[in-house]
């Protein structure tokens, strides 16, 4: 299964970027990277760092800036300033490509077969609403777009009502959820679930691999920079683990738009005009096991 994955890392997109490197059925073809938990700058290279650590050579194109038309959201307080919560990774061993993210996205669609290439998106969705935009005919060749974000019955992560993804740009993730691509969004209602606690650590670091023990300390930071109790969320791996085993999701189709107003309310998904199919449940253990089980 080839993939493209469209990021900001970010502690959970670290993971879930370890995890669809080291899974044999998944080719990593490409990364592109978009400003959200932290700067661009800081996103590129941590994609560069991540991949230094899972000794491979995939290229890395740096994106969006910022969001299309709005200043965004600041989550440094959860990823810490270098965005990897402080984990030591690797300096980066190759410099990132000269061309730009939604370029080398467009071109791979259209020169790979139609059909075959699956885009996971764990980030703001402003390089995939600039594909959109600007190489439709590229766009409408991917087999499948898989995105974390939004909140259909939970409470939001940075809003009453809203998640960090799409409230950092309301407006791309509007534009690609009225794309009428091969769309499936995995909101917080699925990724609350898919939790990691202390027993989840210790079967991290007692699998032995450099790339078990960068995830297992990456959870441990982000136990110390967030509350929630004996455990917490992996949102991003979700993602990567819809693609290979989407019969762990429970997936319904529902009509969604994007509140892109200025209230408190902007980046809520509402019941809208744009049908999407949304993973609404999930067998959250063998979403655990598979993780480990790659690492
Ligand atoms: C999403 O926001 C980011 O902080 C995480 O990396 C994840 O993609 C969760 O709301
Ligand atoms: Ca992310």
């Amino acid at each position: 299964m080839r993939v493209l994955i469209d990021t900001d890392p970010g502690i959970d997109d670290a993971i879930a970027i370890l995890f669809a490197l080291a899974h044999p059925e998944l080719e990593v073809v490409g990364i592109t990277t978009v400003a959200g938990n932290i700067g661009i700058g800081t996103t590129t290279r941590n994609a560069l760092r991540i991949l230094a650590l899972a000794g491979k050579n995939v290229p890395v194109h740096a994106g969006a800036k910022g969001p299309l038309t709005r200043e965004g959201v600041d989550e440094t307080r959860i990823h810490g300033a270098d965005g990897l919560g402080g984990v030591a990774f690797p300096e980066p061993r190759i410099e990132p490509s000269g061309t730009d993210a939604v370029a080398f996205l467009s071109e791979t669609l259209m020169e790979r077969p139609e059909g075959t290439i699956d885009i996971l998106a764990l980030g703001p969705l402003t390089n995939i609403a600039e594909l959109v935009t600007r190489a439709p005919e590229a766009a409408r060749r991917m087999r499948r777009l898989i995105a974390m974000g939004g909140a259909v019955h939970e409470r939001g992560n940075v809003g009453p009502r809203s998640e960090f993804n799409i409230a950092h740009d309301p407006e791309a993730a509007e534009i690609v959820f009225a794309a009428s691509l091969p769309f499936t969004l995995i909101p917080l209602d699925v990724t609350r679930k898919v939790r990691a606690d202390h027993a989840y650590l210790a079967r991290l670091a007692d699998i032995g691999t450099p790339r078990a023990h960068a995830v297992r300390d990456l959870i441990a930071a982000y136990f110390d920079a967030t509350t929630g109790g004996e455990s917490r969320p992996l949102h991003d791996p979700c993602v990567p683990v819809l693609a290979l085993r989407p019969e762990l999701f429970r997936i319904e189709s529902m009509k969604l738009s994007v509140n892109c107003s200025a209230s408190e309310l902007a980046g809520a998904i509402e019941p809208g005009k744009h049908m999407l199919d949304v993973a609404m449940g999930v067998e959250a253990s063998e979403v655990l096991d598979l993780l480990s089980g790659a690492l």
